[in-house]
Formats: C-alpha cells, structure tokens, sequence
C-alpha cells in the first residue's frame, strides 16, 4: 500500500481486475453535443488539446452529422483540421451515413464510430430510421471505411432501458451487436444512454453476450451517469473483464435525442477510483481537473464530477 499523496487516492488493488483500462474520452462530443450555448470552435480544439496533454491517447473529437440535427457539433469541418495532428492520440468521430463518411476521408480521419440502436423508438428518434433501416444505412459506411482502412467502432445504445419502452429485452441488444459485429466494426461500446443501469444488470448482458458469441474483448461500456451508478457499473464490467471504458472530462454530456439522458460518466471519478486499483490508464489527473475546471469556465456552470469538485474546491 502507498502513502497518501495530495490530489490522488490511496493505491490499494483489488483482485481479478485488468492490469490496464483504455479510457475512450467523450467530452467533445457527447460532452458538448447537449449544450444550450454553441461553444466556440477554437475553445472546443483547445479543450481536445488539452485532454491529449492530461494523457488521454482516444478522444473523440466531434460527429460528422446533420447540422440541423445536432447543431453544436456543426463546426466539425472546422474543428477536425485544429486538433488532426495531435501526436499519438487517436480523433475518432460519429459518421451515420456515407455522406458523413465522406465528409470524414476528406479531412483525413482515420477512425469513426457508427451508432446504433437497441430500441425502435430511440432509432427513430436519432436517426429516423427503424433499427434495421440503420443497420442498413450504416453497412455501406463500415464497408467502405474498412476499404480505407480506419478503424469502425460500434455504438449500441438504449441497451439497458428505454424512455419510451421501459426495459430493453436482451435478445434486442444481442441482434443489434452480432449485426455490428457481422457488419465488421473492430469494437462495441454498450451504451447506457439514459443511466438507469445496475452493476448485475451490466453483469448479467455481458454474460449473455458472451453466451451469444460476443466476446469481451470487443466491448467497451458507455455510462451515463443519471442515477449515480455509472462508477459502480463500470467496476462490475471491469470485474467482467471488459478493458475499454468511455468517459466523459468533468462528467459533461447527455444526449439530445434522448430523454432524459444526463451527463457521462466523468473522466476524472473513473481515473480516481483506477488509480486507487493500482490500474493504469496514462491520465494525469491534476491535468484533467484542470481543464475540465477551465472547461466549466467556458461553459459558465459548475463541473457536477464529484473528484472535479473535490480537487478544485469548485463551488
Ligand atoms: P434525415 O433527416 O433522415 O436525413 O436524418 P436524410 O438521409 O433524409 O437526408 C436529408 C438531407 O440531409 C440531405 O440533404 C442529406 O444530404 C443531408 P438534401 O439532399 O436534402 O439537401 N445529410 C447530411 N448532411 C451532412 N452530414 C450528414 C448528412 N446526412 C444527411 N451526415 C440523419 C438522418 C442520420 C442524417 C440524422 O438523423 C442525424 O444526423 N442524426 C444524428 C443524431 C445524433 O448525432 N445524435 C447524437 C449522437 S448518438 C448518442 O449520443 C448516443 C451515444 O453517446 C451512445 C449512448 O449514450 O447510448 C453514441
Ligand atoms: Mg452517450
């Protein structure tokens, strides 16, 4: 065990978990695509820039969307070239349909990430689309991108409960993944787009999944943070195996076309409760909070992470 420092948590390791996690950061773009205020470009580059310089190596950086569908991210053209020569970070962005695609090769991006859904009335609702009328929108863009060689992640949200349709059957949650899988995405991200999770519920699909031939190795978790389960759900999927865990700086985030979908996991309660394991993840925290300190002053609030709180004094 090592002595308490200042700014960091007791490191005291706890059995079966990974000797490492791979943060995917979501600030910039599920973080800021709920904002009422459109955050300047410039200030939306340097925050990218500074999570690379906390160590964070995967930060998605913005969507390839319509405009008129997710007007703060509409920059994207703009952004893309502020933030592409980031060395050793990999900018990965949400492209829905090989218009967004193209969009994305134009730039020279070299990941992207599809997002399905697991429920009829949010593939609506995010996509106007069915689930299988997206899946079928999305196939020609995973096809193409993996002719290009980038990398394709695939989004799964609504995959623990529905605003619309209360609990999601987990037979729709394993015919949308294997689809993506089929489809060639290199990785999954479970989304639980409007945080109503529990830590045996996100046991209980991974075992299904994996039951279903879907390994671990290929999912990464996405939790929001609603009802203050989003850590506690993320240590039940560590302790599954899962290595891949996507996270929010200063727990920013939420998604427009979900109700009541509230802010992301926050990066900075993750690496807190990591470093405490003895996991590593390369991240910095003083650096975190503090951009995410510098972030809540551009955004004029507040961060509601509690570690954010905690090491900035912040009001
Ligand atoms: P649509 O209205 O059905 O579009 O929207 P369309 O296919 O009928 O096309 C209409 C017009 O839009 C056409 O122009 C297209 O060219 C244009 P026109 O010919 O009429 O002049 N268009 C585009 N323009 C620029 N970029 C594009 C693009 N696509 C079409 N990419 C669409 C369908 C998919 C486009 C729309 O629904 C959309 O953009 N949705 C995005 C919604 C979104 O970004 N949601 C948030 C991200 S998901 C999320 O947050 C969940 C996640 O965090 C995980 C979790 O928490 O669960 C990932
Ligand atoms: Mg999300």
């Amino acid at each position: 065990m090592s002595s308490p420092v200042p700014g960091l948590p007791m490191v005291v390791p706890a059995q079966g978990l990974p000797a490492r996690v791979r943060i995917h950061e979501v600030g910039a773009r599920d973080g800021l695509q709920n904002e009422k205020s459109t955050v300047p470009t410039e200030v939306k580059a340097e925050f990218v820039r500074r999570l690379a310089d906390a160590g964070l190596t995967t930060i998605e950086a913005t969507s390839f969307v319509h405009p008129k569908w997710v007007p703060q991210l509409a920059d994207a053209e703009q952004l893309f070239p502020l933030v592409a020569d980031l060395p050793g970070v990999h900018l990965p962005v949400l492209v829905p349909n090989e218009r967004g695609l193209d969009r994305a090769l134009a730039l020279g991006v070299r990941r992207i990430a599809v997002f399905a859904s697991a429920t009829e009335s949010f593939a609506k609702a995010n996509l106007n689309r069915t689930v299988d009328e997206a899946l079928a929108m999305f196939a020609p863009v995973v096809e193409k991108a993996r002719s290009h060689g980038l990398h394709v992640r695939g989004y799964l949200s609504m995959c623990f409960g529905d605003p619309w349709e209360g609990a999601v059957p987990v037979h729709q949650v394993v015919r949308v993944c294997k689809a993506l899988m089929d489809m060639g995405c290199d990785e999954l991200s479970l989304g639980d787009t409007i945080g109503v999770a529990t830590p045996g519920h996100v046991q209980s699909l991974l075992a299904e999944l994996n039951e279903e031939g879907v390994p671990t190795s290929a999912l990464g978790v996405h939790f929001h943070d609603t009802y203050g389960q989003a850590l506690a759900n993320t240590l039940a999927a560590l302790q599954h195996g899962v290595t891949t865990v996507d996270a929010s700086a200063g727990g920013l985030g939420g998604c427009p076309y979900a109700k009541s979908a509230t802010g992301n996991l926050a990066t900075e309660d993750l690496v807190w409760m990591l470093q405490g394991l003895g996991i590593d993840t390369g991240v910095d925290l003083g650096r975190l909070t503090a951009t995410s300190v510098w972030m809540a002053g551009q955004l004029g609030r507040p961060s509601p992470s509690r570690t954010v709180k905690a090491l900035s004094h912040q009001e």
